[in-house]
């Protein structure tokens, strides 16, 4: 509340920034794969229905929250939240607005440093006369996992490391409108123009032609042959779900804070769908539309279906690019690379933004003191990431920062916005000066649906059963056997089950189980210790104004 007045300079750049927020490395790396994994064209209605029902209300609900607060000075999720209600709860809601984006910035920025990475192995030739296997093994040794220790020490991938973080946090210091939405609406073209670039590239191939073995059109009907057997699955919906929600980055606070520097008037309806529109296009059309069918095209669906992950697009894709010839391998490998930098770093600076307004909210110091802290706050925080890539850490920062804490604040942000708020004053905040008219019936989507179908994906999540089979897992529990929970459930999770030997040390060396206990540990602190500034904060806040505060 102390920061000094910032503004979006131009309305274009406005919606660049939250397109660029929410395109990042899911659209080219994540959605493949959980489409793939996930049955491909059984995924895509699932997907659809999802971002309808839950992805844009919900953009236009965090677009409202945020344009709402950001009137009463607040650019930070605790105030946000606290504008919505009354009771003193609120504001401590708004530690998951700060929590996912401090995680899910330290391993991301980590994983956009990879993608700076490979843009210079492929201008350096590293991957050219390679063997798969060979390719693949660049990528091992970039991240140290060969070694065979137990600590990764990755030096070259730490020092690509410290320079992305150093350019995000350069970006940051100049402020919204010379940093974040400048490098919005150069990163974005250029990333479109990359991306077009390699789809025309991928859907002109056909079998026999630069090694392919089948037609790139063999991929695209996996995607989108809409397959209605897997519409009774929970298990594609929650995948679908949780896709919608990192895509958009709903759950996660960078559209409230982006939303808060604009004005009272000016239109949130349109820019959040075309913002939202831009993200689907980018990810389904043009994401779709690279890894998929050019892996299919050389490897075969079978392979892929098998293999995907989001480590292909770094282990497997180089090497696919080399059948196209020495230069336009070179050009595809700094294009492909280059893009996933590009919509790496415009949902970083994404998330650092919230980070940033707290810590200037909370402690009262400049934007420049407040990027440095989040510069060593993240510094600090990548360290298991990096180190423990290979003993688990990542993997909790993804589950509990990137999945599990959106569903949770997307839940509470509904409530809060549709029930205590109020779905009239809050419709009427989505609508006032909108340059769309909104379809009425979305008020009682947003009322009803939207909250219904959150619970359900929560409730899905925390009970999900063994092999995802809910009919079996009743009539084992009717049975009198207990509800077989599955090892990736919330309860499984958190309960390690599955895990045989739960062990933190054998031999005196620690295990995978200590690491990620520990992982829990370390992120439940950094958790609390956020609700305990808010807290301080608040509270002196109440003091200086000699009165209470909310
Ligand atoms: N929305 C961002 C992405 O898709 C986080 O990568």
């Amino acid at each position: 509340m102390t920061q000094p007045k910032e503004r979006w300079a131009t309305r274009v750049g406005l919606v660049l920034a939250m397109a660029g927020n929410a395109v990042g490395l899911g659209n080219f790396l994540r959605f493949p794969a959980q489409a793939a994994q996930n049955g491909g064209g059984a995924f895509i209605i699932p997907y659809l229905v999802s971002f309808v029902l839950m992805g844009l209300p919900l953009l236009w609900v965090e677009w409202a929250i945020g344009r709402h607060g950001g009137q009463f000075g607040y650019h930070s999720a605790p105030g946000l939240i606290q504008s919505l209600g009354k009771h003193p709860i609120w504001k401590y809601c708004g530690v998951f607005g700060i929590f996912t984006n401090l995680a899910i910035i330290a391993y991301y920025t980590y994983i956009e440093s990879w993608t700076l990475g490979y843009v210079f192995y492929s201008l350096s030739g590293v991957f050219s006369n390679q063997s798969a296997a060979e390719v693949s093994e660049i990528f091992s040794r970039h991240l140290d996992l060969d070694a065979g220790s137990f600590l990764n020490v990755p030096v070259l991938a730490f020092v690509f490391f410290l320079v992305t973080l150093a350019v995000n946090l350069w970006i940051l210091s100049r402020g919204l409108s010379k940093g974040i939405e400048r490098a919005s609406r150069i990163g974005m073209p250029i990333l479109l123009l990359f991306a077009v670039f390699l789809v025309i590239r991928a859907l002109t191939l056909n079998a026999g032609e630069f090694g392919a073995n089948h037609d790139a059109t063999l991929g695209l009907n996996f995607l989108w042959q809409p397959r209605l057997d897997a519409l009774g699955d929970p298990r594609v919906w929650l995948a679908a779900a949780g896709q919608i929600f990192f895509t958009l980055s709903v759950g996660m606070g960078p559209i409230l804070v982006y939303a808060s520097y604009v004005r009272k008037n000016d239109d949130i309806a349109l820019n959040a769908t075309s913002a939202g529109w831009l993200n689907e296009f980018v990810e389904v059309i043009l994401g779709g539309s690279l890894v998929i069918p050019i892996a299919v095209a050389y490897l075969g669906l079978d392979w892929v279906q098998s293999n995907v992950g989001f480590e292909m697009g770094f282990r497997t894709m180089p090497t696919l690019f080399q059948n196209w010839g020495p230069v336009f391998s070179v050009l595809a490998g700094v294009a492909w690379f280059g893009l996933l930098f590009f919509a790496g770093i415009t949902s970083s600076l994404a998330m650092g933004q919230p980070v940033v307004t707290f810590f200037q909210d909370s402690f009262g110091i400049s934007r420049g003191r407040a990027v440095m802290l989040l510069g060593v706050v993240a510094v600090m925080m990548a360290l298991p990431c990096i180190f423990l890539y290979g003993q688990g850490a990542f993997g909790e920062f993804d589950y509990w920062a990137g999945t599990f804490s959106l569903v949770v604040f997307a839940l509470i942000e509904i409530i809060a916005f549709a029930w205590v708020f109020g779905i009239d004053r809050g419709w009427k905040e989505i609508t006032r000066g909108a340059d769309i008219r909104l379809p009425g019936f979305f008020k009682a989507v947003i009322k009803y649906v939207t909250p219904l179908f959150l619970i359900a994906v929560f409730i899905g999540a925390v009970f999900k059963p063994v092999d995802s089979d809910w009919v079996a897992a009743a009539s084992h529990l009717f049975g009198g056997n207990g509800w077989p929970f599955a090892p990736d459930s919330i309860i499984g999770t958190v309960f390690n089950i599955g895990v045989t030997d739960r062990r933190w040390f054998i031999d005196g060396h620690p295990t995978s189980v200590f690491v990620v206990d520990a992982t829990r540990i370390f992120l439940l602190m950094i958790f609390l210790a956020i609700g305990f500034v808010i807290h301080v904060s608040w509270r002196n806040k109440a003091k200086q104004r000699g009165g209470t505060v909310r």
